[in-house]
């Protein structure tokens, strides 16, 4: 197959772990046989830099022209204590998914049988959870209509969600359900917001066409102390946009490392592929970042962009390994031997060169 894929490393540590995510792409094209072409493209502060646009119509073009898009992250220090800043480099990342079309965020969480002792929660709890979190993402609070009244001393800003985006995305919620272990939990603050009984009123009148799916509703605040007080009750969580960027952000404790949590972006376009831990500037240009969400980002664009599923697997299982062989970095290496960036990713592309694939 020919993969067409660009590549929006973006800032901070995202240059570095994309460049370890690449080395694994190689490995298995080489490895299946595929043949891949990589679409570099600015987006985030460097993108400001360069072309005073955080997510410029070239970058936006280079995507579309793409099967997938591998994302690294944005972000700079010098944009988070300016709240006058005319142009700040999350704005890139808004634009990319308005302008993509990529409603529906899908971020799974899973643990490490030998990284449960990580997660601050305790190891009972945790061992075992495996659920996946389908956050809607071009609606709500992040795109309604916001401003300023009084001269600037009053401020709002719009939780606005419309039918068509609502059916949309609880479809992709059913559906992923039924892959899974068809149970699905509609998240929402129902007793109080208007736009929560849209939700689950549109949840009411599509459960029936999936009999075959448990279907239940929590309010959001009591989803957020049941993903810590029982993680294991869940197997596919969807909510509203702010719902969603607070819960998942909970949610990437549960395996023990942020660093090992990575996500899809899909609906009307090319869809994005990208760890969820930001930009981590402290850690730039250091090589010591976890470089393991990048890489299981290309194993979840093999799986939904290009429907490999043993190519996907094949990155899964060499990030396994090198969990298990303690080929990790400082934030998973504890008492015992620290491997950079680079050494990470060299060590999982090899993995998957010269191994066979376990089912
Ligand atoms: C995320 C991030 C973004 C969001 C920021 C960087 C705009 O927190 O992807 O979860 O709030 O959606
Ligand atoms: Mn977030």
């Amino acid at each position: 197959m020919k993969l067409n894929i660009a590549l929006l490393p973006g800032d901070g540590i995202g240059p570095e772990v994309i460049g370890q995510a690449v080395k694994s792409v190689d490995a298995v094209c080489r490895k299946f046989g595929h043949e891949v072409s990589y679409h570099f493209a600015y987006a985030g502060a460097c993108a400001i830099d360069r072309f005073g646009d955080a997510f410029p119509e070239v970058t936006y073009r280079t995507c579309l022209e793409a099967d997938a898009v591998l994302f690294g992250a944005v972000g700079d220090p010098k944009y988070d204590n300016d709240p006058t800043a005319p142009v700040r480099p999350e704005q890139g990342l808004l634009a990319m998914r308005k302008q993509l079309g990529l409603y529906a965020n899908l971020r799974p969480v899973e643990t490490f049988k030998s990284l449960v002792h990580k997660s601050p929660l305790k190891e009972e709890l945790v061992d075992g959870a495996d659920f996946l979190c389908i956050r809607e993402l071009t609606g709500g609070m992040y795109f309604g209509e916001k401003g300023r009244l009084d001269g600037g001393d009053t401020a709002y800003d719009t939780n606005i969600y419309h039918r068509f985006e609502i059916e949309r995305i609880l479809r992709q919620a059913f559906e992923f359900a039924r892959r899974r272990r068809r149970h699905l939990t509609v998240v929402d603050k129902a007793n109080v917001l208007e736009s929560s009984r849209l939700w689950r009123q549109i949840a009411q009148e599509m459960a029936p066409q999936y009999p075959d799916i448990t279907t239940d509703y929590m309010y959001v605040d009591n989803a957020a102390m049941k993903l810590i007080t029982g993680p294991k009750f869940f197997d596919v969580i969807v909510t509203e946009n702010t719902f969603g960027d607070i819960l998942t952000d909970e949610a990437s404790v549960v395996s023990g490392s942020m660093g090992l949590l990575a996500s899809a972006s899909i609906g009307e376009k090319t869809g994005v592929y990208e760890p969820i831990h930001g930009s981590y500037p402290q850690a730039a240009g250091k090589n010591i970042a976890n470089p393991l969400a990048a890489i299981l980002s290309a194993a979840m664009m093999f799986e939904y962009a290009f429907g490999l599923m043993d190519e996907g697997r094949a990155i899964r299982n060499a990030v396994s390994a090198s969990i298990e062989n303690n080929i990790v970095t400082e934030d998973l290496a504890g008492s015992g031997q620290v491997f950079s960036t680079s050494e990470v990713g060299d060590w999982v592309a090899s993995h998957i060169e010269s191994n066979g694939i376990i089912r």
